[in-house]
């Protein structure tokens, strides 16, 4: 087994302060406990080297990769946001196909790996995080390197279908292949990607989760991310609600995404609107807040969702809210981790109702900030990776606005010792299988090794 260093590359890294949720928190838990070095991008300048320039260093030190203004464009607004995050998501409809953009991811992926490969030592393992880098191990392979190279996809898996509608799709098997692990988020996606893979004439099955393509042996198995359950659950419990200009027992649902079309956040705007339209008026009233920071705003997608957004949002509360009460708050700007933490400890019901998510954390998060005495429901969708784990919540077709409405119903009107119950299974998996046990599991298996063509 290697003991060398652990070098994780994502896109995203921490300049300041760590950003809450998500993954680069979920990154930030895991280097803190295995320490090792950490490459996201720098931010866009008008040249770019090859090398690594350090930005800080603690309980592991962190780089950053250059690149310029146009590489930005093409590699992370382009190629990375404008392809492959739609793709991704089942969202072929927004594609933004070019064949400059492709370039720049392609340039952005071989300058990271030149410069992973200049300071590369014997035993050191590299865990390259999500989309921006599915030519990173690739690249590395051309160099003549033959550490182990785990990916880890945070994001679902395209289906089959989805791949056909990439230029580059032919090539994409040969991107999996050149790590020695895949790593997915549910069960599904390996499913996904075992569909994609057969459609390669090249690969073949060797054994449970282990492909071979060209000469090379890779498994692609799936490690559901988790967080830092005993963590969150002491800020919740520790921290002072925000004002909220509530009475104290008023009905609060709660929704905190990036605003991202694949989050659903129009659909749950319009499920709870129909639930407004028909709920029993005598019932105390109750308050839906949103928090959702902009997210990609060069992106004309995210423009849209927007727009969209708002729309739903001032039309809703038009047609519902009184005087005295306005039912969906929506917040854009920032709010801290831990008012976050607190916020989700207030509330009675959370709704994560993506239309398609490698996992949602915040299903997580709000699970384990609940009083497990008085905790609140979770509603959560089926497409998000959460729901393989979280069959103890109430899971939601999104797009059935009918069901998704009475669902919000049952959720606002369950009675404690159900909501104990639920919540009970929910809390033993978010922290049985939390962030530690997540990077442990991960990391044991990469470090492990695969066995090699021919090996029984
Ligand atoms: C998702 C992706 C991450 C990404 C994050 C924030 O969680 O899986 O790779 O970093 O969204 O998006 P951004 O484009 O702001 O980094």
């Amino acid at each position: 087994e290697s003991t060398g260093r652990l070098i994780v590359l994502s896109n995203r890294i921490p300049k300041g302060d760590v950003p809450a949720g998500g993954l680069v928190f979920a990154l930030h838990e895991a280097l803190t406990n295995a320490g090792g070095l950490w490459i996201g991008a720098g931010d866009p300048s008008e040249q770019a080297q090859d090398g690594l320039t350090e930005i800080g260093s603690d309980a592991y030190t962190r780089f950053t990769f250059d690149l310029t203004e146009t590489e930005h464009k093409g590699f992370y607004l382009g190629y990375s946001n404008s392809v492959l995050w739609p793709l991704f998501h089942h969202r072929s409809d927004l594609l933004e196909i070019n064949a400059e953009d492709f370039e720049a991811y392609a340039a952005v992926n071989a300058r990271v790996a030149r410069s992973i490969a200049a300071i590369l030592r014997p035993d050191d393992v590299i865990w390259i995080h999500d989309y921006h880098f599915l030519m990173v191990a690739a690249e590395l392979r051309a160099l003549g390197v033959e550490a182990r190279i785990g990916l880890f996809l945070h994001i679902p898996f395209p289906n089959v279908t989805d791949i056909l509608a990439l230029p580059e799709a032919a090539q994409f098997p040969t991107w999996l292949a050149a790590h020695d692990i895949v790593g997915l988020q549910a069960q599904r996606d390996v499913a996904a990607a075992f569909d994609v893979l057969r459609q390669d004439e090249r690969a073949q099955v060797l054994k449970e989760g282990t492909w071979g393509l060209e000469g090379r042996v890779f498994s692609v198995l799936s490690f559901p991310i988790g967080i830092d359950a005993e963590g969150f659950a002491e800020t919740a419990a520790a921290v002072p609600t925000p004002e909220l200009q509530l009475a104290p027992k008023a009905p609060l649902l709660i929704g905190v995404d990036r605003l991202d079309y694949s989050k659903g956040l129009v659909h749950r705007f319009q499920a709870f609107g129909t639930f407004l339209a028909g709920r029993d008026e005598d019932a105390p009233r109750p308050t839906f807040l949103q928090i959702a920071p902009v997210s990609r705003e060069d992106v004309a997608a995210y423009q849209d969702i927007r727009e969209e957004l708002e729309r739903a949002a001032g039309s809703i509360n038009g047609a519902h809210a009184d005087l005295d009460w306005t039912p969906i708050r929506y917040v854009r700007r920032h709010i801290d981790r831990e008012h976050i933490a607190a916020l989700y400890r207030r509330a009675d019901v959370a709704l994560v109702t993506p239309l398609a998510d490698g996992m949602n954390l915040v299903a997580k998060e709000f699970v384990a900030a609940q009083d497990p005495n008085d905790p609140g429901v979770l509603i959560l969708s089926h497409f998000a990776g959460a729901a393989e784990q979280m069959e103890a919540a109430l899971l939601v077709n999104p797009f059935d606005e009918t069901s998704f409405a009475e669902t919000i119903a049952a959720a606002l009107t369950m009675p404690l010792e159900e909501r104990m119950s639920r919540h009970g299974a929910l809390m033993r998996g978010v922290f049985e299988q939390d962030i530690a046990w997540w990077t442990t599991t991960y990391l044991d298996r990469l470090r492990d090794g695969v066995p090699s063509l021919g090996e029984p």
